[in-house]
């Protein structure tokens, strides 16, 4: 582990998409060490902005192996098949694309990071009745990880979308960590008493807008949760995202306006060399944009990871299993020495999940 020695502490990244985790890790000062990503139109994005390090394609062809040694492991698996979003019946986590959650979890157990992040649509805990979100737990639990999660808006995160996801953080032989990342014991109170989405003051903040009506535009003053779908798409996901005009046009957001209420910067999607059908590009950008994590929140969560690595007896309590059990610097035990490893029922004891929380509006 290198947080406490002065150099930077490094995240590697799997389903790694434009690399929302990435950036926002890197914005709390972590150095990328690794990509895994098997969409081409993504590989160029993460290409333009990470051109040095290892990239692989194919989570399914990847060992522990390919990995550099990484304090931390980031990876949102793809949710269609969990997702409430979807039309059709969700075949959950044996769906062609969930199934990769098995995947992660495998890499995971071989490689044994000090610390996992994963992220994931708010349904996945609903799936199949809860079953697949307790198979889940019970994985990473069985691995040797305490397991805690929570669901956190982007709107509480400085951006102008409200967008639920969960995250499930694990801290490899700590049954504590989790919480010390997940939930701010410096709170004051656990809701805020006159507004946010359960104050008594909640009002529908899609009903504010932003912009007079005679002279320009207008648009909604908090976007709803961005979703991936192309630049034709005429459903219900992007037209409740639009901006209208005193003579009662209206358009879609453009593609850097997904771009900001993501936390990413400007054309952070334009590729170098960018395809001439400007639809198609538009489509890649909105499809990329909407499986993307919100940097904003990826930052915060990375923050919370550096307070947990730098904790006294926990900083220099690296393992990775890269062949062997690694130590840097003075080497300890093992944070979860003096703890037994969290067992899936003893989580469910603990009772660390949690359905929605906001760290204050920021
Ligand atoms: C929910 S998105 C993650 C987005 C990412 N967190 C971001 O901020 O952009 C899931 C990603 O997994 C990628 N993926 C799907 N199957 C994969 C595989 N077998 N190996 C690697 N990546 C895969 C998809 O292309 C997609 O970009």
């Amino acid at each position: 582990m290198s947080v406490n020695n002065g150099t930077r502490p490094t995240v590697a990244s799997f389903f790694s998409g434009i690399g929302g985790f990435d950036l926002g890790f890197q914005r709390a000062r972590f150095k990328v060490t690794f990509q895994c990503e098997i969409d081409s139109f993504c590989n160029q994005i993460l290409q333009k902005h990470w051109p040095d390090i290892p990239r692989a394609k194919n989570m399914r062809e990847i060992t522990n192996a390919n990995v550099p040694l990484s304090d931390v492991w980031v990876g949102g698996f793809p949710c269609q098949d969990v997702s409430l979003a979807r039309m059709a019946p969700r075949p959950g986590l044996k769906g062609k694309q969930s199934r990769l959650f098995h995947e992660f979890a495998r890499l995971i157990g071989e490689g044994r990071p000090r610390v996992f992040l994963i992220e994931n649509v708010p349904g996945l805990r609903s799936s199949h009745g809860g079953r697949d979100f307790q198979i889940i737990i019970q994985t990473l639990a069985e691995l040797g990880y305490g397991v805690g999660w929570r669901v956190l808006n982007s709107k509480y995160f400085g951006v102008p979308q409200s967008r639920q996801r969960i995250y499930i953080v694990g801290c490899y032989r700590d049954g504590r960590g989790p919480a010390e990342i997940l939930f701010e014991s410096e709170r004051r109170t656990r809701n805020d008493e006159k507004n946010g989405s359960d104050g008594k003051e909640a009002v529908s903040p899609f009903k504010k807008v932003v912009g007079n009506s005679r002279k320009g535009p207008v648009t909604p003053a908090l976007a709803y949760c961005l979703y991936a779908c192309s630049a034709r798409h005429t459903g219900t996901d992007w037209s409740r995202n639009y901006v209208s005009y005193p003579d009662g046009r209206v358009r879609r957001y453009l593609a850097v306006e997904c771009e900001r209420i993501q936390g990413f910067p400007d054309n952070w999607t334009l590729p170098s060399d960018p395809p001439d059908d400007a639809d198609k590009l538009d489509s890649l950008r909105y499809q990329t944009l909407g499986n993307a994590v919100t940097v904003n929140v990826a930052e915060w969560l990375a923050r919370r990871i550096t307070r947990y690595l730098l904790k006294p007896g926990t900083a220099n309590a690296a393992v990775h299993l890269n062949g062997t059990a690694h130590t840097n610097g003075a080497a300890g035990p093992l944070n979860g020495a003096a703890q037994s490893i969290a067992s899936a029922r003893s989580l469910r004891n603990l009772g660390w999940g949690r359905l929605e929380g906001s760290p204050g509006k920021r």
